[in-house]
């Protein structure tokens, strides 16, 4: 039997039919490697197994700046101006046919990494370049 999870877009895992995934990212926003990185990290493994080109990417070990609200400069350019890892993310999030995201709860919201994190993807949003993913 054929099961298959469909993301935003027309991304398609093919547990049985083959892969038709090309590239994920899989960002871990937890600031320890205990249990969101454990569960992520067992499903960045099956990627690996099934030879789907993945990366695991631990946001803590990253220098990754708080977004400092200019909003002008993403908001006429697409980029950011603050000069630090997120610029290699950008990339790598253009890049990507998919992104998972895990954090823990903290406060009912998300842990601090992966909230920088997402608050600083706001020139993509701007761009529209995560449009799908
Ligand atoms: C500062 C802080 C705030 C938290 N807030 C919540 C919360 O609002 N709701 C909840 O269910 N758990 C909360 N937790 C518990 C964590 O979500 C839980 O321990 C999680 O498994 C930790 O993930 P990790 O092992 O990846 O660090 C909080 C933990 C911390 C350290």
């Amino acid at each position: 039997m054929r099961q298959s999870i469909v993301s935003q877009g027309s991304v398609r895992f093919s547990w049985h039919g083959g892969w038709t995934l090309t590239k994920i990212l899989v960002i871990v926003g937890s600031p320890t490697k205990a249990n969101t990185y454990s569960l992520v990290k067992a499903m960045y493994d099956q990627f690996i197994k099934r030879n789907v080109e993945a990366e695991l990417i631990f946001l803590k070990d990253l220098n990754i700046k708080n977004c400092d609200g200019c909003d002008e400069y993403c908001g006429t350019k697409g980029k950011c101006r603050i000069q630090d890892d997120m610029q290699l993310l950008y990339h790598k999030l253009k890049d990507a046919d998919a992104i998972i995201l895990g954090a823990p709860t903290y406060f009912w919201n998300v842990s601090g990494p992966l909230k920088t994190f997402i608050d600083r993807t706001d020139p993509l949003y701007v761009a529209r370049a995560s449009k799908g993913k």
